[in-house]
């Protein structure tokens, strides 16, 4: 893994464009996954305004809440309209359809697009439990698209966002642990305190279930950034 340590949450973004842009401009067709969440608001805000061309880029997210439309303001299909793909003409943006009730042939059909677009490159947050998308501990690393049930810590998490910790869906469509491992490369960004445990795990931790980033020491190119709240545990020896 190759670790980045910046000041700020302003830094992270910077240099996490950077490290996209790179990406973007490297071929003339490029597929790039895509996350939500506080982690990436500030990178999805360059792109507003740098305006880069991404008419060659096809892009795939990670997850999307079950039971939750498109145009409702928590979903994940609706951060990345109003973030993100209102503002820039790709060539074409996929989400798993929250809405969908047959949930094995959504999650067929995702993987079948992700089979059409790997990512060049998967940008990736971190829960405080070291889950990746809602691969929440103990999750296979075996498994493509799935349905995922959301922990306790990740509805608590959530919550944040809805009126009532009871309105926080408890399951999403996630891609698996497999699905993002096929990315050719992999940028995960994390900031504040709050990750710097999780962040401790990936890095120092075995590679266990129970953290389920940790697989990303398995994988040949993972960039890191954190800013130094998340870097904050981490032995002298791993920032190096
Ligand atoms: P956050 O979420 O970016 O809002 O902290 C990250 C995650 O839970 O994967």
């Amino acid at each position: 893994m190759k670790l980045h340590i910046v000041k700020n949450k302003k830094e992270l973004a910077e240099k996490a464009y950077e490290v996209l842009l790179d990406v973007i401009n490297s071929k003339d067709e490029v597929s790039l996954g895509l996350a939500t969440g506080s982690s990436p608001e500030g990178i999805y805000e360059i792109f507003r305004r740098e305006k880069p061309d991404v008419s060659h880029v096809t892009t795939v997210n990670l997850d999307e809440y079950v039971g939750l439309s498109a145009d409702h303001d928590q979903s994940y299909a609706y951060f990345m309209n109003e973030h993100l793909f209102k503002h820039l003409k790709f060539k074409a943006t996929h989400l798993p359809n929250g809405l969908s009730t047959d949930h094995a042939a959504e999650c067929a059909r995702y993987d079948e697009v992700l089979a059409a677009n790997t990512p060049d490159l998967q940008l990736l947050g971190i829960g405080t439990n070291g889950h990746i998308a809602f691969n929440e501990p103990g999750a296979s690393f075996e498994l493509t698209t799935n349905v995922a049930e959301l922990a306790p810590a990740t509805v608590e998490a959530n919550s944040r966002y809805f009126e009532t910790p009871a309105d926080v869906p408890t399951h999403a469509f996630s891609m698996g642990i497999k699905s993002i491992m096929q990315a050719k490369k992999i940028l995960l960004i994390a900031s504040g305190a709050g990750k710097a445990q999780a962040i401790k795990g990936m890095i120092e931790g075995p590679v266990t279930h129970e953290l389920p980033a940790s697989v990303l020491q398995t994988h040949v190119d993972v960039t890191v950034i954190v800013d130094a709240e998340a870097a904050s545990l981490l032995r002298n020896d791993s920032m190096h």
